[in-house]
């Protein structure tokens, strides 16, 4: 059976991993390969810390303490943040691991007994105060693409152009804040440019199943023509070149990353005591290499890591690169230093109880921002938790177990006629084979469209999971749970058990397997949830946990057929999901607005005259009806004194246009009108946002007159 090995991109160990991260990687990777391993697939999953680098030596100096001591608090931290989170990697390694060091040394020995490093000198920024030189982040200026004036000195965080340093405009030093002098300096350069042809093919030949993103970002770097790379620094933490005339000299925190995959690798096999079983991950063809990361670190994996690959002879090259875009958080990036971010771990203590862990993953899942930037939202947080996790999947399983609880003292119920089952069965099957399950007409047509649904659905979902499309997996998910919750229904077995009892029982039955089904679907967005579902139901667990690279059963493929026998004894049920009450949300939204660092220090911010250039006043609705097509948006006319406006506002949800009559509202008067779905707005009504999302008019305490200014 294939072997698929899988990477997530190194996380630097120079901070706490957040939310973003774990979208943009982490929780894809894992989701698929939990998938792979119920499919009974050999998977081996594998990433750890990435340890070296100015982004390391920068938040060391930053924070008063030495790399060693840095690496070693963020390294614990996010290893324990990855395991509560259920990110089931195979192993957790970390670059400053001594093998690492001696997979890294011998691989640039190798390039450079190739031929393809050479060594050359260049020049380089300098910092003649602090007496070093400048490499990548050290230096910071101008960027010479888009003029963005804090773009770092390897490439540029706004338009994400990597350029040679002395390209940089009125770069300065990080370290004194001076601007630097140019000074020669010897590097060892990968001839990169030597597989602009292979490469070229190598992408080609993905062109049909690498995704949209990292082909163009890809192609474009192949367009402007490769160039020779320099792969060492003037630094003194990192894996040392390991040649004699090279004193104060490192990898390039991105060579020997890259080789951290290969490294980690082998320290897995060699904790398992068989130091050679890491070869068939690299070295076979017939393994397959899924590289899993964040958009910003596309082309190392696309190019340059194939590249080295290429030149080092014998590994396998990644056979796909599902990059993610990135996650946003209510609206504004990820940004560490305007503490606009959401700590793994923070949420963890905020959140501590099992099924939040769960909430979290499959908010993240359903929302991946797989194709474009996506957002997270603590309301989306709490809608998703209430209304998909309690509401549907969770309802069905809970009304099954009590139902089944009640009236057959937790046991399986009898299923009748028994031959139906192997039709069931066969259709299990048949589904895999491409075919679309036509059930008899033995069955009643509830339990033929519910059981086509679930037969049908398994497949759909185990081909969005190998499509790298994870989101589309989680949306059919949920929806069958709904087409399960809809079966409960529409058989109504509360009614069936006094009239019918034989086909009351018959539905419990069915009910009760998809239960179990939903245990197997489930388990690679929420696997804790899903490993309590097991429990609930007397099953041993399997969730896709590590299977130390072995083949085991494919669970997936019987995940909707009937394996609960008759008579089976359940646990006594229990909530498997729980309601994330308005207040918690309140909280963190309090705890991250207030919390967060203006966007731009002072000129972010406004001024007392822009406030006074909104023209606030209040005005009192006279007139308000729907707006034909929409299902938010009113037509108001509001009375502000001296003249009446015409406003467009979308609070249909919460008011009815008979509700707002006479009604005092403050409206925004200095606005450039608008048209809305073809209605011109002359203005603007302010509303506060309620916890669930919907507008609440501010109205004042005391009656005003119409057009009374609002300072
Ligand atoms: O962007 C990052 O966090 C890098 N540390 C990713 C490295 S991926 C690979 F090289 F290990
Ligand atoms: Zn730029």
């Amino acid at each position: 059976m294939q072997r698929t090995l899988i990477t997530a991109a190194l996380p630097y160990a120079n901070g706490y991993i957040h939310l973003g991260h774990c979208a943009g990687a982490y929780l894809p990777a894992d989701m698929y390969a939990r998938y792979l391993r119920l499919r009974g697939h050999p998977t081996l999953f594998v990433c750890g810390s990435d340890e070296h680098g100015a982004p390391i030596t920068i938040a060391a100096e930053q924070e008063g303490i030495s790399p060693r001591e840095l690496i070693e608090r963020y390294h614990r931290a996010n290893a324990e943040a990855f395991a509560r989170l259920g990110i089931s990697f195979d192993i957790y390694g970390r670059t400053s691991d001594p093998h690492h060091y001696a997979v890294a040394q011998g691989f640039f020995l190798e390039l450079l007994r190739k031929g393809y490093l050479v060594e050359r000198e260049e020049e380089q920024f300098y910092d003649p105060v602090a007496q070093i030189f400048l490499p990548d982040r050290y230096v910071e200026g101008t960027c010479p693409n888009c003029g963005y004036e804090a773009a770092r000195g390897d490439q540029c965080e706004r338009c994400g152009a990597y350029y040679n340093q002395l390209e940089l405009r009125n770069p300065r030093s990080r370290i004194t804040g001076k601007p630097p002098v140019v000074r020669r300096t010897v590097h060892w350069y990968f001839r990169l440019s030597a597989f602009q042809h292979a490469l070229e093919e190598y992408v080609e030949r993905h062109s049909r199943d690498w995704k949209e993103n990292v082909l163009q970002q890809t192609r474009s770097w192949l367009r402007q023509g490769l160039t020779d790379r320099p792969i060492t620094r003037d630094l003194d933490w990192g894996v040392p070149v390991p040649l004699p005339n090279a004193a104060g000299k490192v990898l390039y925190v991105w060579f020997e990353a890259l080789l951290g995959y290969i490294s980690i690798t082998q320290r897995w096999a060699q904790q398992r005591g068989a130091p050679e079983a890491w070869q068939p991950w690299w070295t076979d063809p017939e393994t397959r290499y899924i590289a899993f990361i964040g958009k910003d670190n596309i082309v190392f994996h696309t190019l340059m890591f194939p590249a080295m690959l290429m030149a080092h002879g014998g590994y396998i090259l990644p056979d796909n690169v599902p990059a993610n875009e990135f996650l946003n958080l209510e609206g504004q990036k990820f940004s560490k230093s305007r503490n606009w971010s959401i700590d793994v771990r923070d949420f963890l203590a905020d959140f501590p109880e099992p099924h939040a862990v769960d909430a979290l993953r499959y908010t993240l899942a359903a929302n991946l921002p797989e194709t474009r930037d996506a957002d997270f939202t603590w309301q989306e947080f709490a809608a998703r938790t209430n209304n998909e996790l309690v509401a549907i999947l969770g309802n069905f399983v809970n009304r099954v177990l009590q139902f089944v609880q009640r009236h057959w003292g937790g046991r399986v119920p009898e299923f009748a006629p028994v031959e139906l089952l192997q039709e069931w069965e066969r259709c299990a099957e048949a589904v895999w084979e491409g075919a679309s399950p036509e059930l008899s007409s033995e069955w009643t047509a509830e339990e033929r469209l519910f059981l086509q649904e679930l037969l049908q659905g398994s497949v759909h979902i185990a081909q969005a999971y190998e499509q790298f499309r994870f989101r589309e997996a989680v949306a059919r998910t949920m929806g069958l749970a709904r087409a399960a919750n809809k079966f409960f229904n529409d058989t109504a077995p509360w009614v069936t058990l006094q009239q019918a009892p034989e086909q009351c029982a018959r539905t419990l039955f069915v009910c009760l397997q998809a239960v179990r089904s939903f245990a197997v679907l489930c388990a690679p967005i929420v696997p804790f949830a899903a490993e309590r579902l097991y429990g609930l139901l007397r099953l041993p667990p399997q969730v896709g946990a590590p299977s130390d690279g072995m083949p085991g059963e494919d669970l997936w493929r019987s995940a909707v057929s009937p394996r609960l026998p008759v008579g089976h004894q359940l646990a006594a049920p229990q909530l498997l999901f729980a309601r994330i009450d308005a207040e918690r949300i309140e909280r963190q939204r309090v705890k991250l607005y207030g919390g967060a660092a203006p966007m731009n220090a002072s000129d972010a911010l406004a001024t007392v005259e822009d406030l006074q250039k909104l023209g606030l006043r209040i005005g009192y609705i006279v007139h308000a009806e729907p707006i034909a097509g929409t299902e938010k948006l009113l037509r108001l006319e509001v009375d502000l004194g001296t003249e009446r406006r015409q406003l467009v506002a979308g609070i249909a949800q919460r008011y009815a246009p008979e509700q707002l009559l006479g009604r005092a509202v403050v409206v925004a008067t200095k606005l450039k009108p608008a048209r809305i779905r073809g209605v011109e707005s002359q203005g603007m009504l302010l509303a506060a946002t309620a916890p669930d999302g919907t507008p609440v008019l501010l109205t004042p305490e005391e009656q005003v007159p119409a057009g009374a200014e609002v300072r």
